[in-house]
């Protein structure tokens, strides 16, 4: 079950945390997985793991918020069956403390990015006859969380186009699901707290962790998991959803 042989896969952010575990899993699996990163390093790194492992991958330099840049790669790349829009970037304030710029570039990122892969992605797979795509948004989107005003914004805004793109393909054959995990424990996590709470970051992952009703973080390893799930043929049934991957935080924070 759960094979995704002669699948091809782009991944969005594929070189660090979530993304590259999904990258990871998907190789492992069978998928032939083009990570689109701006982080050159850690794509050739997580490449060169796949590889290693005996998967196929390749690594593309790619600003997710660069119509050109997208639209050139994913020409390369042509046919693809999956694409997960998992680059994404965090800001934490009030509506009163995001600035302009603090605004756009989330937007750009969590927002811009997605239409720009799904804007290149979907004539591909419409060409294909098929296709799965999968939009990681968060808990943010679906419950009230503070000082996370842009950063929810964008993922709301996930949820949306996952809703607008499944129901627009459904003919054509091209699923379309989101995630919404609460805390992940990451790169983006450790570097949250590093920016956030320079002198208090043991202190913040253990509080982060206690704020999950399970007691801890999730890993990327399991979100890779609901990730391939979603995007094998065994979940052919399931289109226009948003999977929570929360330890609880939705339902049993009481
Ligand atoms: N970690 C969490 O707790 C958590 C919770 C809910 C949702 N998420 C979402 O999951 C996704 C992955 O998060 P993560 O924790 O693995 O983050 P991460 O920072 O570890 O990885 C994100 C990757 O995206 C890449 N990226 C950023 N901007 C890009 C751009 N413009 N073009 C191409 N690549 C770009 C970065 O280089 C990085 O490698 C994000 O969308 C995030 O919002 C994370």
């Amino acid at each position: 079950m759960f094979q995704l042989t002669n699948k091809i896969a782009v991944i969005t952010g594929g070189g660090s945390g979530i993304g590259k575990a999904i990258s990871l899993l998907f190789a492992r699996q069978g998928a032939t997985v083009h990570i689109l990163e701006l982080n050159v390093e850690a794509s050739k790194e997580a490449v060169k793991q796949i590889t290693y492992d005996g998967g196929r991958a390749f690594a593309h330099v790619c600003d997710v918020t660069n119509q050109r840049e997208v639209l050139t790669t994913f020409n390369k790349i042509k046919h693809i069956d999956i694409l997960v829009n998992n680059a994404g970037i965090a800001h934490v304030g009030k509506v009163e403390n995001t600035s302009t710029e603090d605004f756009d570039r989330i937007l750009n990122v969590n927002v811009k990015g997605v239409y720009n892969c799904l804007y290149a992605a979907v004539p591909l797979m419409k060409a294909k006859g098929q296709g799965v795509i999968l939009n990681m948004s968060s808990i943010a989107a679906l419950v009230g969380i503070t000082d996370r005003f842009a950063y929810s914004m964008s993922k709301g805004a996930a949820q949306a186009m996952t809703l607008s793109v499944a129901r627009d393909y459904l003919h054509d054959h091209i699923r379309c699901n989101s995630i919404s995990p609460a805390r992940v424990h990451t790169p983006f996590v450790d570097g949250f707290i590093a920016k956030n709470y320079p002198d208090r970051q043991e202190e913040m992952v253990e509080k982060l962790s206690a704020s999950q009703p399970i007691g801890r973080m999730g890993t990327p390893e399991e979100v890779a998991t609901l990730a391939l799930f979603l995007c094998s043929d065994e979940a052919g049934f399931i289109t226009g959803c948003d999977y929570p991957i929360d330890g609880g935080f939705i339902k049993l924070n009481n």
